[in-house]
């Protein structure tokens, strides 16, 4: 994997009809996020795609910081200019599974979602999503979809070795940056497309990748663990999560901090 990212490359590996055909690259930023929100309005251009080696102040979702420290690694964000702001978990959901399939063409392990933007493998976290939405007035101005991912080498120190893995714990051969980049940038195209025309497929191919899908789980909301089993039903086309309760009755949940408790 070539430490230095070219554009050059990264250009001329690129097959996409319009995502990333406005790109901007950082040796160092404060985050990718925070760049492409601070576009003006009238300069930013659906599909713009920002990519950095460094964030000095990368974001992670609740608050919480995202770091990384080699520079293999990639973070990486795409802006969107959809016409409404409604489905946007399934919008980032979308782009996670994107992205997932992408980096799955590199390992023989199993990668999966986990509820409601992580990236997981070997039950740990190998990515994961911050997607930000600005308006103007109820009107989307654009949405923010941030993907951080682990790749290169990350020696996970403490608690983080519990819960965090990188691309090569499990994979001999390390894919170029550029080259994933353009593959993950054809598959969010694809992805954005097809939650544009509410296609239904995307919610049932979503689905099956959740851990828990179709199985009997413990909830917690809010790290309180809620009573009794569910059988999760994954996402309905909105991006909400669906459970059947014991008396077999749906429930959806709209709130980020649901969890799928997993006893692995
Ligand atoms: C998470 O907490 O799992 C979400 C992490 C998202 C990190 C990415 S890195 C690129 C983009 N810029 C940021 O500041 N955050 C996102």
């Amino acid at each position: 994997m070539s430490k230095n990212f070219s554009e050059e490359y990264f250009k001329n590996q690129l097959r996409t009809t319009w995502l990333g055909s406005e790109f901007i690259r950082y040796g160092e930023t404060d985050s990718t996020n925070t760049r492409m929100k601070s576009i003006p309005f009238d300069d930013f251009i659906h599909g713009t795609v920002i990519q950095a080696d460094h964030q000095k102040q990368g974001r992670g979702q609740y608050k919480k910081s995202w770091e990384s420290v080699n520079p293999e690694n990639l973070m990486f964000s795409v802006g969107f200019r959809p016409p409404s702001a409604d489905r946007l978990p399934l919008l980032t959901l979308a782009c996670a599974h994107a992205v997932k399939d992408e980096l799955s063409r590199y390992t023989d392990d199993k990668l999966y979602l986990k509820w409601p933007n992580d990236i997981m493998c070997r039950e740990k976290k190998i990515g994961g999503v911050l997607t930000e939405c600005l308006f103007i007035g109820k009107n989307p101005d654009r949405v923010v979809v941030g993907i951080g991912l682990n790749l290169g080498d990350n020696w996970f120190q403490g608690e983080l070795s519990d819960i965090a893995i990188s691309l090569s714990d499990v994979t001999d051969q390390l894919p170029e940056r550029e080259k994933l980049l353009a593959q993950m940038l054809t598959g969010i195209e694809l992805a954005y497309q097809k939650w544009h025309k509410q296609d239904v497929s995307l919610h049932q191919d979503i689905s099956r990748t959740l851990i828990g899908y179709g199985e009997w789980v413990e909830l917690s909301l809010d790290g309180e663990m809620l009573d009794g089993n569910y059988k999760f039903l994954g996402i309905n086309e909105k991006g909400e999560f669906l459970v059947l309760d014991e008396e077999l009755d749906v429930k959806r949940f709209t709130h980020e901090q649901i969890r799928v408790v997993v006893d692995y």
